[in-house]
């Protein structure tokens, strides 16, 4: 198939793009700076900026395209600028005759406790649904991967706190996935057209707490941590000492952290009855994500 990738360049676009030439697909992939991305052999590139409209011209041919855009990094503004990316998208790939677009989202139960970050990524989901084109939306949590903002702030909370206050969150529940999962999900669905107009839930093999998270990643590091708890601590003030102790920027950091009150967990596995994966535990896509992180 002809494959569109958007967000190619991003921490998920960058495994989805080889996994899927290897799975024998022609792939094109999409950045706004085509001189600062190295495709893999045989990738097409083209440029363009979903937030300029005229500067996207999709090619004929598409089959299914994959939408990874996000842009937390832009600071407080992220909800509106996403939302009208993905207005552009839908404009393009009607246009363009696009047949499918695959979107990887995020977990969370819809309402208004949800985080901005969640909620904007699930108003995200409703516009490309709005246009022609059959969507099938992934809904993760947490990825475990190198290059997941997300993933780092807990490896780097871990690496450089000794003692950590624990706020309320810490027992939030979560299930984390593997980004080797989440490629092998997002090559599924492609090759399985029965997945077109649906929405899916992805997750590791294990609910887990941000407090087992940090303790399990603690153990994988031969770090001894000390956890107190402090149940008068709010994700915001959390989000001031993270911001604090990890590399994160704070335009990332801070709409992540807000989302940790929010349980992320998978409440319909029907996936599973389509796609079969021996799903990475935890710990092993920890182990991964710091292997690749050296280089090994
Ligand atoms: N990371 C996680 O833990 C996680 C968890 C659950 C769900 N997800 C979902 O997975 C998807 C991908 O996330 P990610 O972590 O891979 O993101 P990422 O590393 O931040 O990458 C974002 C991508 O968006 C592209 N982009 C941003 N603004 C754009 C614009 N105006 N026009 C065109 N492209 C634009 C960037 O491409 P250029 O800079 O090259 O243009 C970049 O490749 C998102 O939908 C996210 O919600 C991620």
């Amino acid at each position: 198939m002809r494959v569109l990738v958007t967000g190619a360049t991003g921490f998920v676009g960058s495994e989805l793009v080889p996994a899927l030439r290897e799975a024998g697909h022609d792939v094109v992939a999409m950045t706004r700076d085509a001189s600062t991305y190295a495709p893999p052999d045989g990738v097409d590139v083209i440029e363009g900026d979903l937030l300029e409209p005229e500067s996207l011209s999709l090619p004929d041919g598409i089959d299914a395209a994959y939408y990874l855009v996000h842009s937390l990094e832009t600071g407080d503004s992220f909800a509106d600028r996403d939302r009208r990316a993905a207005e552009n998208f839908v404009e393009a790939a009607d246009a363009a005759d696009v047949d499918r677009t695959i979107y990887l989202g995020g977990l969370g139960e819809a309402g208004d406790e949800l985080s901005e970050h969640l909620k904007s990524r699930q108003e995200v989901e409703a516009v490309l649904d709005s246009g022609d084109v059959d969507l099938t939306t992934l809904r993760a949590a947490i990825i475990v991967g190198d290059g997941s903002a997300s993933f780092r702030m807990v490896r780097q909370l871990v690496d450089r706190l000794p003692v950590m206050i624990a706020p309320r969150w810490l027992h939030t529940e979560c299930q984390p996935i593997a980004i080797d999962d989440v490629v092998a999900y997002l090559v599924g669905v492609l090759e399985r057209p029965e997945t077109a107009g649906n929405t899916y839930e992805i997750g590791g093999p294990e609910i887990l707490t941000y407090r087992d998270m940090l303790e399990k990643t603690a153990a994988i590091l031969g770090k001894r941590r000390y956890i107190i708890p402090v149940p008068v601590l709010t994700p915001r003030l959390s989000s001031y000492w993270v911001e604090f102790v990890t590399d994160v920027p704070k335009a990332i950091s801070r709409p992540l952290i807000l989302g940790l009150k929010n349980p992320v967990v998978v409440t319909d596995a029907s996936i599973e009855e389509i796609i079969t994966l021996d799903k990475t535990s935890f710990e092993d896509a920890v182990r991964r994500a710091f292997a690749s992180e050296s280089g090994e």
